[in-house]
C-alpha cells in the first residue's frame, strides 16, 4: 500500500514504519496520524510479523504535532476530527513496539515514542513537552504517560515549564531503555527487534498486556490479571515446545500457537 507521509518495510519477523516528514522535523498532521494508524494496524494483523519498530530515521522522530495545521482549528473542530482516534488506534497495538528516537522528539513526537514498550534513543535525542509555550498541554497522552515513566516532579518540570532533556538526562530518569551513538539508533532497534522476534509471540502479547493493564489498576487487581494471562499460556504449544526445548537442552523453535 502506497502512503505519502510514512515510508513501510519489511524484513523477516520486524515491520519498521518510518515517518517521512523531513522537511518540518516528521511533524505530525493528521494525514500522517491516519497513515500511522493505518500501518501499525496492518502490521499488528501481520501473520508474519512479530515485532514493530518505529522511527522517525537517524535524524528526527517528530517535532510534534503540526503548529501550521493546529492553529486553525478550534475546539468544536478538535471534537469532531480524528485527533484523539487516531491515537486510541495505536495505543491498541498488541506487538511489541519499539521506538528509535533521534533528534527532536517533542510534544506529540514524545507521545508517540512513549506509546511504544522499548525506547531507544541515539546520542542526539532530546525529549520534551513543550505544548506549554504554545498555551496548551499535552493533548496524546503527555500528562499521563509521562508521570507513569519518570514520576510526578520530573513530569510536572517538562510539561509546565516545556524544556527539552537531552538522551543522557532521559537515561538517568527512566524515559528510555538505552542510549545508542548516533546514527545507529535503526540498526540497535532491529537487532533488539530481531532478539524480541525469536521469543513466543503469545507469551510477550501477554506480558506485554499484563504491564500496561497493570499500570492502570491496583496491585490485587494487576495481579489478578497477571495470573489469568500465566495461565491461559499453559494452553499453548509454545509453553510445551519452551519447557521441554529447556529439557531437552536444545534452542526452542516458538511457533505462535
Ligand atoms: N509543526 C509544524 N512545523 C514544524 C514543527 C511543528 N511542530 N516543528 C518544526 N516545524 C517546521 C518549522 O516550521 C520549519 O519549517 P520552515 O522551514 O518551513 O520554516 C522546519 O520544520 C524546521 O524547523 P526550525 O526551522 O524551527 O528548526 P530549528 O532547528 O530552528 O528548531 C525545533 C527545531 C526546536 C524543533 C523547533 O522547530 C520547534 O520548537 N518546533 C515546535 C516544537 C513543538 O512545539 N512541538 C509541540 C507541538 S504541539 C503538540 O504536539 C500537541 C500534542 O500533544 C499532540
Amino acid at each position: 500500500m502506497g502512503y505519502e507521509y510514512i515510508l513501510v518495510e519489511k524484513e523477516g519477523a520486524v515491520g519498521t514504519v518510518t515517518l517521512n516528514r523531513p522537511k518540518v522535523l516528521n511533524a505530525l498532521n493528521p494525514a500522517l496520524m491516519k497513515e500511522l494508524a493505518e500501518a501499525l494496524e496492518a502490521f499488528d494483523a501481520d501473520p508474519e510479523l512479530r515485532v514493530i519498530i518505529l522511527t522517525g530515521g537517524e535524524e528526527h522522530f517528530a517535532a510534534g504535532a503540526d503548529i501550521k495545521e493546529m492553529v486553525q482549528r478550534d475546539a468544536v473542530q478538535m471534537l469532531q476530527g480524528v485527533h484523539g482516534n487516531t491515537w486510541r488506534r495505536i495505543g491498541r497495538i498488541t506487538k511489541p513496539l519499539i521506538a528509535a528516537v533521534s533528534g527532536y522528539a517533542l510534544g506529540g513526537g514524545c507521545e508517540l515514542a512513549m506509546i511504544c514498550d522499548i525506547l531507544i534513543a541515539s546520542e542526539s535525542a532530546k525529549f520534551g513537552q513543550p505544548e506549554i509555550k504554545l498555551g496548551i498541554i499535552p493533548g496524546a497522552g503527555g500528562t499521563q504517560r509521562l508521570p507513569r515513566a519518570i514520576g510526578k516532579y520530573r513530569a510536572m518540570e517538562m510539561v509546565l515549564l516545556g524544556n527539552f532533556i537531552d538522551a543522557a538526562q532521559a537515561e538517568r530518569w527512566g524515559l528510555v531503555n538505552r542510549v545508542v551513538p548516533k546514527g545507529q539508533v535503526v540498526a540497535e532497534a532491529k537487532k533488539m527487534a530481531s532478539e524480541l522476534a525469536k521469543r513466543p509471540p503469545l507469551a510477550v502479547k501477554m506480558g506485554k498486556q499484563a504491564i500496561l493493564q497493570g499500570l492502570n489498576v491496583d496491585l490485587e487487581t494487576g495481579l489478578a490479571l497477571e495470573s489469568h494471562c500465566f495461565t491461559l499460556l499453559f494452553a499453548t504449544e509454545d509453553k510445551s515446545e519452551g519447557m521441554n526445548a529447556f529439557l531437552e537442552k536444545r534452542e526452542a523453535q516458538f511457533k505462535g500457537r
